[in-house]
């Protein structure tokens, strides 16, 4: 047993998506979020920056005494993971093999469309992990630049929303995939919109569902759960001042979240 919370990173907002699936799959855990507001987008950096905020985002987390770390983001799982794995004793859990390994389990015609940012798709994570699991999956992979701007903006389910999805989508709809990765975990709040385009046949996954239950189960086998049986509590930090993170975050979870602190993450 271990009653240290658990810490989460993302560049902003995206991560809530899978803090959503660690809430529900583990309710009497701690968390404490950090979100990287001051330097987002991660997914036009290259991977050297993205190691770099990343150990620093754990390293702020380290401060807050935390028993774990997930990594909320797919640009960070897929650049810096072995790297922070290397640099800290401490477990961490990314996203990007639960989400390969939730799509090849859905896949029926074995062609799985993934979409994410720029250095995600560029990294190729998600291809070499479905070909190791499952050599005969083909893939198609598609960056979509503008939906991480239009999700911070609060855009998610309006026109600009729809038209932009429209466009990335094209091939991948020409093309038949039946699963889509949402690769990117600000993607899960575009659901709506992307669901509209791809229509009911095309499963779309979000990884933090399957990220959240392998945490817990890497909790569970190493002893660490927490013992306590009164609800989790919940702590936010953001790099920057973001007006939209508590009124987004709060309507996305479904709870009133408590107003994120600011942190000068260069000194971490
Ligand atoms: N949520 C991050 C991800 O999963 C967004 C990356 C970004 O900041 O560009 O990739």
């Amino acid at each position: 047993m271990d009653d240290r919370p658990i810490g989460v990173f993302d560049s902003g907002l995206g991560g809530l998506t899978v803090l959503k699936e660690l809430m529900a799959q583990l309710p009497n855990e701690n968390i404490v979020y950090f979100g990287d507001t001051a330097r987002l987008p991660y997914g036009t950096r290259s991977r050297e920056a993205i190691i770099k905020y990343s150990i620093q985002c754990i390293r702020f987390l380290l401060s807050k005494n935390i028993k774990a770390v997930v990594i909320a983001c797919g640009t960070a799982s897929s650049m810096a993971l072995q790297a922070v794995k290397e640099t800290f004793d401490i477990p961490v859990i990314g996203v990007i093999e639960p989400g390969a390994e939730a799509a090849v389990r859905i896949t029926r015609n074995n062609k799985i469309g993934i979409i994410g940012t720029q250095a995600t798709i560029a990294s190729g994570a998600y291809p070499r992990i479905i070909n190791q699991l499952n050599p005969g999956i083909e893939t198609l992979s598609v960056a979509c630049r503008l939906f991480v701007p239009i999700v911070e903006e609060g855009w998610s389910d309006t026109e600009i929303a729809y038209l932009t999805a429209e466009e990335y989508l094209k091939d991948l709809k020409l093309w038949g995939a039946d699963t889509i990765i949402l690769g990117c975990t600000h993607y899960p709040l575009l659901i709506n919109t992307i669901s509209k385009i791809m229509g009911p046949e095309v499963t779309l996954v979000n990884p933090g569902a399957d990220t959240a239950r392998q945490v817990k189960e890497m909790l569970a086998h190493r002893d660490m759960l927490r013992e306590d049986e009164d609800a989790g509590r919940y702590l936010y930090y953001l790099s920057d001042f973001s007006q939209r993170f508590k009124q987004i975050g709060s309507s996305f979870l479904n709870k009133d979240i408590e107003y994120p602190e600011k942190v000068d993450i260069e000194n971490y």
